[in-house]
């Protein structure tokens, strides 16, 4: 098996918890520093959801670091409405023994430059650490396999009619990471909500006698019931993974279909601001993709192999 070295930036948040969960627990991981980012919650509430998680999980080894407590210009803006408050929904994790390092950007231009494998970065909260990285040593941004970012949109948004949560939650930042020079995969909303795992699955997590299993079966649960408020209905079969879903594709890359498209960031106007613009024209009309809104080609997601990348979550949480 190809083992995938990481560096995993989170936002905990319910959906990043059971990325977390998947990413500790796939043997195919090498989790090598975990960051942290105001997003979802506060940085405070963040870090001790983080550290709680991975303590959980048994990974108490793994470097966390806590990074930036808002975003670059934007305020910060928590996802209180889905989240609750603290970010795991009024979930309880035990309160680790460990204090996060002072700083995320640090580690991370640690973690890459010592490591001799070409480190994954895989993003699932607002970008401000990795674009501060991306500032502050362009060297090492480049020197990644690969960005893979869950955010943005080619289609609709969540936090906005048009933009996407994470993207939206620093829309500069995300300009920055766009010119990383590295590659980049964009996993978001267009497929996001397809990754999913069945209302057996979530029985048999919650019914472990293991508690990392058991946990994920409650942030499941959870997000089953946000999911049927979200969508109007009594009753809601299947379960989104949400972010998991991005750590199982890079997992799994061949249950990603991706196409290599121009993306860009609105970070003007009002109603637009945080929207992705991506180019979908076969060719190009009477405008060009220069002018005053940056794009960049990048991997966007447009489809997924929802099963495998169900495999890939049930047989890591329950260890088969
Ligand atoms: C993204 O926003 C957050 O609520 C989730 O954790 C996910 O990263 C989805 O738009
Ligand atoms: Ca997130």
């Amino acid at each position: 098996m190809k083992r995938i070295d990481l560096i995993l930036d989170v936002d905990t948040g319910v959906d990043d918890a059971l990325a977390l969960l998947l990413a500790v627990r796939h043997p195919a991981m090498r989790l090598r520093a975990v960051t942290c980012v105001a997003g979802n919650a506060g940085l405070d509430d963040v870090v001790r959801n983080t550290l709680g998680v991975l303590a959980v999980a048994g990974a108490t080894g793994i470097p966390v670091g806590a990074g930036a407590e808002r975003p670059l210009i934007a305020p910060h803006r928590p996802s209180v409405l889905f989240h609750g408050a603290g970010g795991l929904g009024g979930i309880a994790v035990p309160q680790a023994r460990r204090r996060a390092l002072p700083h995320a950007i640090d580690l991370m231009r640690k973690t890459i430059a010592a490591s001799r494998a070409p480190l994954t970065l895989v993003a699932l909260g607002p970008l401000t650490n990795v674009a501060l990285l991306v500032r502050t040593a362009p060297h090492l941004a480049r020197r990644l396999a690969r960005i893979v970012f869950m955010g943005g949109s080619a289609h609709v948004g969540n936090a906005t009619p048009i933009a996407e949560f994470n993207a939206w939650g620093d829309p500069e930042a995300l300009a920055i990471v766009l010119s990383a020079g590295c590659p980049i995969t964009m996993y978001g909303l267009d497929v996001f909500f397809d990754a999913i795992v069945t209302p057996a699955d979530v029985r048999a997590l919650a019914d472990s006698p293991k508690r990392a299993p058991r946990l994920a079966g409650r942030l499941l649960s959870y997000l089953n019931r946000m999911g049927q408020e979200e969508r109007r209905v009594a009753a809601l079969a299947n379960t989104t993974l949400g972010d998991a879903g991005t750590v199982a594709a890079v997992i799994a890359p061949t249950a990603l279909k991706t196409a290599r498209l121009p993306v860009g960031i609105v970070l003007d106007g009002h109603a637009a601001r945080g929207q992705t613009i991506v180019d979908r024209r076969a060719r190009k009309g009477e405008g060009d993709h220069g002018g005053p809104l940056p794009m960049t080609e990048i991997d966007v997601a447009l489809g997924i192999d929802a099963a495998a990348l169900r495999r890939v979550f049930m047989d890591a949480l329950l260890g088969h």
